[in-house]
């Protein structure tokens, strides 16, 4: 989704928000531009349709320089992704301004515009808000005051940085919405979408609050709030080095991300057990009271973190025996439903910012739950900042769009969650030893299953050149499934359903011929002979099974049939274990398809519009 950088400063700020750009590029994006104001106090502006790269290049051979500017990724809403519709845009030479986010009454405030004689040049929702600040401009005369008259018109969601070539040494940062935070250095500011795009300017951050406007100069910062009053924001010291957001030798962040699987999942243990025993606590100060009275629980999500939470309802169930219900989001915001006493909402988000999750938050706390929590993997994200309870995964920042080491930490997370509500349901101290035991086995066995990378980087060569696959999976290993279709779309653009195995014969075995593969995934349970069933009718089809199995599951390849044996012996933690592979899977078929794993076309990393 789009990303902002802006900067205030005595040296040359174009390297900076072209650093800036690059290290949003994980967002997702389109189109780029840069807009500085110069010695000359005129606003020099670049953009491309493309890469950041291109707009080095571009800057390399006519540079830009300024003390003051704003730089964009655009992920088009309004309008296709275009040169004319890149950020960021300028009123009459006087006003330039970039956005995130989306403003819902743009059509309104256009009709009004072209009224008042303002010509456009883009089809996007921004360029009402840049006319917007130079209208008002002409009557405040100074920036602050102008954007505090746009924003006041303004109906949506935002984040915007804003310059006038007349404040060479101001820059005005706004937010409702969508993210936005300031980076203090010493006699400079900045401003971004995430702290990862300031890394190596700062350590130090002040996370903008819902309506917040900041006035910034080179030497002195104001915060106002949504009521205009002048507010303190605290600073924020970041433990992150600026070298999170390198690759580490590997070829793509994906393949660091899944490899830093062990490690993400032991930093997510870590100070969450004690003695064989649940922390409680580290879900929240009275968490421990409120899981005392938990019913049952409602999980809401997006994409892959809707998968975490399916997985989480089969262990509420069966360990807990708390019933639980799972939606996406952007289904139950807009629903009506009925909220059964004492039951805990809770949210899951690796960003912490899609839109849908945190409306479904924003109404949950409305809606007579017995609290909310969050589970997230960004501290100081806004669904952090409204839920209740919180529960912080500590994967490290994810910047491969496809999520791989934020979902296995995510079900880190789940599990604990689901051992701290069970202690309150009769799960006895015996027991809460030996799941712990589990979760602490986890690093060591996600690390073996990486060794099996080479078999699965073969079976890869077979799907290259197909453009359909089935996934199969029971019981807790179908959202799995569920998952490792997902992975496979969305990075190698083939077309990849799961199906509970028990409803092929319903309905999508009519798809099964030799130009399918069915992968599944086979744990060696109670279900196992019912799995191998289902199997049966795909070979009598012809279709070709991928089988990623337990050592123990006594099913051998033959013809048709590829077993890929792996250590994941049965227990709780086994749809973690079976992830794995499937996450392997869908990336080694992306790399021999030519993929842009990192960023595959059309989806953003965080998703902070509708
Ligand atoms: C898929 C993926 C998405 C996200 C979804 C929700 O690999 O990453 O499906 O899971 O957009 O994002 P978060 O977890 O940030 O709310």
């Amino acid at each position: 989704m789009c990303g902002i950088v802006g900067a205030i400063a005595q040296r040359d700020v174009s390297p900076v928000l072209l650093e800036g750009l690059k290290r949003l590029e994980y967002r997702g994006y389109d189109s780029a531009g840069l807009a500085v104001v110069d010695h000359n106090k005129q606003l020099q502006r670049i953009r491309v349709l493309g890469k950041v790269n291109e707009l080095q290049e571009q800057h390399q051979s006519s540079p830009l320089q300024g003390g003051t500017g704003i730089a964009h990724t655009r992920w088009a809403t309004h309008g296709k992704p275009s040169l004319d519709n890149a950020h960021p845009h300028i009123c009459r030479n006087q006003v330039a301004l970039v956005h995130n986010g989306i403003i819902e009454n743009h059509e309104q405030l256009r009709a009004q515009q072209v009224d008042a004689g303002y010509d456009f040049s883009s089809e996007t929702d921004t360029e009402v808000v840049v006319n917007a600040v130079y209208e008002a401009l002409q009557t405040t005369k100074e920036l602050l005051q102008a954007v505090f008259r746009t924003i006041e018109q303004l109906e949506g969601a935002y984040a915007l940085g804003v310059i006038n070539k007349d404040e060479p040494e101001r820059l005005i940062a706004a937010r409702k919405g969508s993210p936005l935070v300031i980076g203090v250095g010493i006699g400079e500011y900045f401003i971004a979408s995430d702290v990862f795009a300031l890394l190596p300017v700062t350590q130090q951050f002040i996370f903008l609050e819902e309506g917040d406007v900041a006035d910034i100069k080179r030497d002195k910062l104001t915060i106002y709030d949504s009521n205009q009053q002048i507010v303190e924001r605290p600073i924020n010291v970041s433990e992150l080095s600026s070298d999170v957001a390198d690759k580490a030798g590997y070829r793509h962040y994906m393949l660091k991300e899944i490899f830093s699987q062990p490690n993400a999942i032991a930093e997510s243990l870590e100070n969450r057990i004690e003695d064989g025993r649940v922390v409680t606590s580290e879900f929240g100060q009275n968490a421990e009271s409120i899981f005392q009275q938990v019913k049952s629980v409602k999980i809401v999500a997006c994409g892959t973190s809707y998968h975490a939470g399916l997985i989480a309802a089969h262990w509420l169930e069966e360990i807990a025996q708390i019933p639980c219900q799972v939606e996406i989001a952007s289904e139950y915001r807009y629903r009506k439903s009925v909220v059964v006493d004492n039951t805990l909402f809770v949210s899951i988000s690796q960003s912490g910012e899609t839109a849908d999750t945190l409306a479904a938050l924003q109404l949950a706390k409305k809606s007579g739950f017995l609290n909310t929590l969050a589970i997230c993997n960004v501290a100081e994200s806004s669904l952090t900042r409204e839920a209740e309870l919180v529960f912080l995964t500590h994967a490290g920042p994810e910047i491969g769009v496809a999520s791989t080491k934020a979902f296995t930490t995510q079900l880190v997370g789940l599990f604990l969650l689901v051992i701290a509500i069970a202690k309150q349901n009769g799960l006895d101290s015996k027991q809460e030893a030996m799941f712990v035991k589990q979760l602490e086995s986890l690093p060591g066995r996600v690390n073996q299953l990486l060794q099996y990378k080479d078999d699965i980087e073969n079976i890869a060569k077979d799907f290259s050149d197909k453009h359909h696959a089935l996934f199969l999976g029971r019981g807790s290993f179908l959202p799995v499934a569920m998952e490792g279709a997902l992975k496979l779309k969305e990075i190698s653009y083939i077309h990849a359903e799961a199906y509970a195995a028990g409803e092929l014969k319903h309905g999508p075995l009519a798809l099964v011929d030799d130009d399918m593969p069915v992968v599944a995934v086979a744990p060696n349970n109670n279900l196992l002979e019912k799995l191998k069933s289902n199997l049966q009718e795909v070979q009598a089809r012809g279709g070709k099974l991928y089988l990623f199995a337990d050592k123990t599951s006594e099913v051998e390849s033959t013809d048709g049939v590829y077993v890929l044996k792996i250590n994941a012996l049965y227990d709780f933690m086994a749809p973690i274990l079976y992830t794995i592979p499937l996450q392997l899977l869908a990336y080694y078929v992306a790399v021999i398809k030519g993929a842009d794993i990192d960023q595959p076309r059309n989806l953003a990393k965080s998703v902070t519009v509708e």
